[in-house]
């Protein structure tokens, strides 16, 4: 039960940190921090605060996992169990290099076989363009900044991973940053593969080693289109994978016009039972709902304008890619050719 008794004493459950069970493995501007912040409405899911970049950074990867389990929030062992069918609360972290770096899945299945990976994609160019978008935010930052060590916005919760990567400027750098269609199509006409906005969208060559490190049943990949336009039913899959009774519902999200974007609402436990809302009737009307959070601004930021040419000509390019992505996969996203 929840309280053990012996004696006069009153025994409470213990929270530990313990390792994550789950891990949100990227990629990279596919919808990471939304997923994470959704899922953790969920009465049983922990979280990781910020990203601890563990397993992709050498430097941190040597410290071992007393270190990386120092890293986790204290969760519950069977204390929720009482009330929840017995399961312990599920610790989650995400760092969406993961997904990019070679040497991870090996690193991850060494640290637990078993353990329940989230992958959260996007349409693969516009994806690239957000990538642009956050590096050209950083690098702006940056110059602004230049007296002090290059500290990204957003700090450690989101870069790359090994290296803070600023953008070339073309000639001078007072003039304005490269467009990303000179920076994504080479002089030669040919889509400049080993620019990182393009290669990370790359998927179906990132998803080959985890592939081969873990089951395809123990990697749940995440429709991030869909979990922009209805974050609902999404979660309900994520719930399913991850083995936890269904909690999350529509009532923990509202679509915020100024924001463009479902933003988060959290329930108190007792108002949730076996996927339905259960609201006190006077709670019927949104506007006597608790308070929303929404994403802050850097999650959901304008997108420079990019020539439609190029846009289609990335869009050819990515074709065949997405497919092989796909056959790998199992699952077809059905992105825009
Ligand atoms: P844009 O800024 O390009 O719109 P990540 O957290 O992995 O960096 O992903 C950021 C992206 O999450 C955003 O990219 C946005 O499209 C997407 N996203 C999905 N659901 C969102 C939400 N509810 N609020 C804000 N951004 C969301």
């Amino acid at each position: 039960g929840v309280l053990a008794t012996s004696g006069n004493r009153v025994k409470f459950p213990k929270a530990t940190r313990r390792l994550p069970q789950a891990l949100i493995i990227g990629v990279r501007k596919g919808g990471t921090r939304a997923l994470l912040e959704m899922l953790h409405l969920h009465p049983l899911i922990q979280k990781a605060a910020g990203e601890a970049h563990f397993f992709d950074r050498d430097e941190n990867y040597a410290k071992g996992l007393q270190w990386y389990r120092r890293r986790m929030p204290p969760s519950l062992k069977g204390q929720k169990a009482h009330l929840e069918n017995r399961v312990d609360e599920i610790t989650v972290e995400k760092s969406p290099s993961y997904f990019v770096t070679p040497e991870v899945p090996e690193r991850v299945r060494a640290m637990n076989a078993s353990i329940r990976l989230l992958l959260i994609v996007r349409e693969p160019v516009t994806r690239a363009i957000s990538d642009f978008a956050q590096l050209r935010s950083h690098s702006l930052a940056a110059k602004a900044n230049a007296t002090s060590r290059t500290k990204l916005d957003g700090g450690a919760e989101e870069d790359y991973g090994k290296k803070p990567i600023i953008l070339p400027m073309c000639g001078n750098p007072t003039r304005s940053l490269s467009s990303f269609e000179s920076l994504a199509i080479l002089p030669d006409g040919r889509v400049d593969m080993s620019w990182r906005p393009i290669s990370v969208s790359l998927y179906h060559r990132h998803i080959a080693a985890w592939l081969e490190a873990f089951p395809r049943d123990q990697i749940l990949i995440v429709d991030g289109d869909q979990l922009a336009s209805n974050p609902a039913p999404v979660l309900a899959s994520v719930e399913k994978f991850l083995k936890l009774r269904p909690a999350l519902t529509p009532t923990h999200f509202y679509f915020n016009a100024t924001k463009g974007f479902y933003c988060l609402r959290s329930l108190p436990p007792g108002q949730q039972v076996d996927g339905m809302a259960m609201l006190p009737s006077s709670m019927n009307h949104p506007s006597s709902l608790p308070e929303g959070k929404c994403l802050r601004e850097s999650k959901g930021r304008r997108h420079p304008r990019v020539d439609p040419s190029v846009v289609h000509k990335l869009r050819r390019f990515f074709a065949e890619h997405n497919r092989r992505f796909y056959e790998m996969v199992g699952e077809d996203f059905g992105w825009p050719e």
